[in-house]
């Protein structure tokens, strides 16, 4: 279903959720709204295809509607197991349904659950696509340990992000150009200004070497960019053997 959530002016102020209405059409607003994101998603499938460790689990974080779960469980056969987690009821619902229809065998548990309540266990992926940057940074810290101490040793996080520079005038210039693929992709001025409003309290994006260090004082002693376009960052975080 074709994303117009913010094509008519909205009458009151109110912060983004994942709700029912978001999740309907999170398949077309994730795909125009996030610079290849799909192909961020075939690099991630083989990330961890290179990283997996037998008898581990793989995790998504924030899974919303389950299309890499569904990536990863068709590409990856023998996985012994991937777990979807995901605090909005009806985005794990989206993904109940999409994997309903799959013929794939890997176990595939999906929880609704805050990701700040949870731990993984076993784990030799972790992955975290733009999920992290809807956490308050309070919490922020506590999550990425969490995520630490579940995973083996030689184990990955892979963390897909929204970014700011060190310089505020680069900043200023990716988010314009961040602007311009989102008329690209045929959103309009005032839908994208509307959703910008709704995300002010709700987005906190980090700073690329914030996020390089609050990975590293949680543990993680390589961390690399496998992927940039602007104010877009993807990182895998390997947890040493
Ligand atoms: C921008 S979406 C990205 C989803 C997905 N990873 C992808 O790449 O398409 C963020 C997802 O994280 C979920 N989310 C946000 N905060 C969360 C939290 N504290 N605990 C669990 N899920 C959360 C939202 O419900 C939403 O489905």
């Amino acid at each position: 279903m074709k994303d117009e959530l913010f094509k008519e002016p909205l009458s009151r102020a109110t912060d983004f959720t994942f709700n029912r209405d978001v999740a309907a059409v999170f398949d077309d607003m994730v795909h125009r709204s996030i610079p290849f994101y799909g192909e961020v998603q075939n690099m991630i499938v083989d990330l961890v295809a290179h990283y997996y460790q037998d008898e581990t689990l793989v995790y998504d974080l924030g899974c919303s509607t389950g299309v890499l779960i569904a990536k990863l469980a068709a590409a990856l056969p023998g996985l012994k197991g991937i777990v979807g987690l995901d605090n909005s009821e009806p985005m794990i619902e989206k993904t109940r349904e999409r994997l309903a229809g799959l013929p794939s065998k890997v176990p595939i548990d999906l929880v609704c659950e805050d990701l700040r309540d949870f731990e993984p266990k076993r784990a030799s992926a972790v992955i975290m696509n733009y999920t992290l940057q809807f956490v308050r940074p309070l919490y922020r810290e506590h999550v990425m340990r969490h995520i630490f101490e579940g995973l083996v040793p030689g184990g990955i996080l892979i963390l897909s992000e929204k970014v700011l520079e060190d310089s505020t005038d680069i900043s200023r210039l990716f988010v314009d150009m961040y602007y311009q693929f989102k008329r690209r992709q045929g959103y309009s001025d005032m839908e994208i200004s509307q959703k910008r409003e709704q995300l002010e309290n709700v987005l906190v994006p980090y700073k690329v070497s914030e996020q390089r260090e609050l990975l590293q004082r949680c543990g993680f002693r390589e961390v690399e960019i496998f992927f940039k376009w602007n104010n877009f960052a993807s990182f895998v975080a390997i947890r040493s053997l």
